[in-house]
């Protein structure tokens, strides 16, 4: 089940960002909607664990910061025009939603508040909760074959480091074959990439980008890594908008260029940003498990690994883990 995202909740939650109280009457008077419905609202927020203080005869107040995405605000800051953005309250997963388009000519965006079946790599679930990170996708038609696509999880890599760096994380961010972006050993982003291959020669992409932004605690077991988020990192709230807009800026740069002439472009910019190369590490993938020493990545952006024996083994995708330091 989708739903768009609801005007009432953005108006009302723009009301309550100050941290004030504010009654159901007054509210009601300035967004022309009953106290009911403003209500009822509330206790929609409030399903989705948003922290609302209700005081009788007080009125509401939101007992942490909320911006909620507006697509206004994120439009106005975009370098590329014709780019079509769907924004959703709650979806399954904005990749699912993309991959209905496959066949479009142009690049679409989808962005939510929460995913409630949000997909990270291997079968893992991405924990996705209302109002705090980013969960974005981008359906990208490319006149390429599937297979010269290896190095689109590693340019979507960068991309995300560049619109990390850009938003003030200037050192400690790391990205770990193929797609964790890692500060101080601590994941603060993942990418999933789904291609589906045409006939006429076409590939179609959904990219789908996970940035952990406000994202403070979370419930035991819902995610079974080390993490981090950018408010941890700058001990204050980070309004999204912002972030989303340059995601899409620097995505779009990333895909175009690589689109155009390919991975080899990448390489440098690539090597400093990687944290594997001359490591010990293991590569779990379908086949089983590896253990070596990193050598780099080749051409087209597979891994290489020079393995105990001396042989030199190259990964096409896996989940790494370093071993030693
Ligand atoms: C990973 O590191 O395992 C990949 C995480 C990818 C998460 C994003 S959130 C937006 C998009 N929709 C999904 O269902 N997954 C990706």
């Amino acid at each position: 089940m989708k739903k768009e995202l609801n005007i009432n909740i953005l108006n009302i939650v723009n009301i309550l960002t100050d941290g004030q109280y504010h009654d159901g009457n007054s509210i009601g008077e300035k967004l022309n909607m009953s106290r009911t419905a403003v209500w009822k609202i509330i206790k929609r927020l409030k399903s989705y664990d948003i922290p609302i203080d209700s005081i009788k005869g007080k009125g509401y107040a939101l007992l942490e910061p909320l911006i909620l995405l507006e697509l206004n605000k994120i439009k106005k800051k975009l370098i590329h025009d014709k780019v079509d953005i769907h924004l959703f309250e709650n979806i399954d997963s904005t990749n699912n939603f993309l991959k209905n388009f496959k066949n479009n000519p142009a690049i679409k965006i989808c962005i939510a508040e929460k995913q409630s079946n949000g997909k990270g790599r291997l079968s893992r679930e991405w924990y996705s909760p209302f109002g705090k990170n980013i969960y974005l996708s981008c359906l990208y038609p490319f006149q390429k074959d599937i297979s010269e696509l290896a190095g689109l999880s590693l340019i979507t890599s960068l991309a995300i480091i560049k619109t990390l760096k850009d938003s003030g994380i200037k050192h400690h961010l790391f990205v770990k074959w193929p797609n964790d972006i890692i500060y101080e050993n601590k994941k603060i982003s993942g990418s999933l990439i789904e291609i589906q291959a045409e006939s006429n020669g076409m590939s179609y992409a959904v990219i789908g980008v996970g940035i952990n932004v406000n994202m403070q605690n979370v419930g035991h077991n819902s995610i079974t890594q080390p993490w981090t988020s950018m408010s941890k990192i700058f001990d204050k709230y980070v309004d999204r908008n912002e972030v989303v807009a340059r995601l899409i800026n620097h995505l779009i740069n990333y895909l175009h260029q690589f689109n155009a002439k390919g991975f080899s472009l990448f390489m440098d910019e690539w090597m400093s940003a990687d944290c594997l190369t001359n490591q010990i590490i293991s590569v779990k993938n379908v086949y089983g498990e590896m253990t070596g020493k990193v050598q780099g990545i080749n051409e087209q952006g597979h891994l290489m690994l020079q393995l105990e024996n001396g042989a030199m083994k190259t990964f096409s995708s896996g989940d790494t883990s370093i071993i030693k330091r």
